[in-house]
């Protein structure tokens, strides 16, 4: 069987990284969470007080800045420089921000770079928001994932609840909604869906079902 890649892009709450994560652990594949590495990155920025209108101190730390992703099958673990930021990415003040750092243009190029290298071999599947346009143009298999808003907010309070996060279903809806904003209409990499990729809504159905159906998709290109 030829190990292929998959993108699956969408915005916030869709369940991009659920159903990427069940995928993977069924075709035995990487699972690589970008939306973590920018969180991650984002993380590092507020920790060291940077000011993301500086320029400068944004490439500098885009420069030296290490993030590694180590994925295993419940969750996939953060290090920034080493150390383990795998809830810390979560919290409000990092979704608050992420956004505005994903605009920057060092960043995405750095993690595009990080990204594609991680890919090279294969047999992996990212989830994020431009990688069936712009980090795996050649992706064997592109999904756009979306699903309604109410149930892209109730589904991320769902998650975060369970992770130990206490965030009203407002809160979650309002952040969502911003991101979503931004991520479509920033002027490098936006949020759309690549012409070849296949649109699924799973606003009716489960993430158990979604990652069934995709399987089956990825099989076929195998
Ligand atoms: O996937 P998640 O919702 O955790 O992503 C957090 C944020 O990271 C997004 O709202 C978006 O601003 C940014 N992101 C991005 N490109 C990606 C993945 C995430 O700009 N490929």
């Amino acid at each position: 069987l030829k190990k292929i890649s998959i993108a699956i892009d969408g915005p916030a709450g869709a369940g991009k990284s659920s159903v990427a994560k069940l995928v993977a652990n069924r075709l035995n594949y990487l699972y690589i969470d970008t939306g973590a590495m920018y969180r991650a990155f984002t993380w590092a920025v507020m920790h060291r007080n940077i000011d993301i209108a500086d320029e400068k101190a944004v490439q500098a730390l885009a420069e030296t800045l290490e993030i590694r992703l180590e994925a295993d099958v419940e969750l996939c673990r953060v290090y920034v420089d080493g150390q383990e930021v795998t809830n810390d990415i979560r919290m409000p003040e990092v979704s608050a921000q992420v956004s505005s750092v994903a605009a920057l243009a060092v960043v995405r190029e750095k993690l595009v770079q990080l990204q594609k290298e991680m890919s090279m071999a294969g047999g992996v599947i990212l989830d994020g928001r431009d990688i069936g346009t712009v980090v795996l143009p050649k992706a064997d298999l592109k999904i756009f994932l979306t699903a309604s808003a109410d149930a892209r907010a109730k589904r991320r309070w769902l998650e975060l609840k369970n992770r130990g996060t206490v965030e009203s279903l407002q809160q979650i809806a309002d952040n969502i909604q911003a991101r979503d904003k931004m991520d479509s209409h920033r002027a490098v990499s936006p949020l759309r869906q690549a012409e070849d990729a296949v649109l699924v809504d799973n606003s009716e159905i489960s993430l158990q079902e979604t990652a069934e159906m995709i399987v089956k998709m990825a099989e076929e290109k195998m």
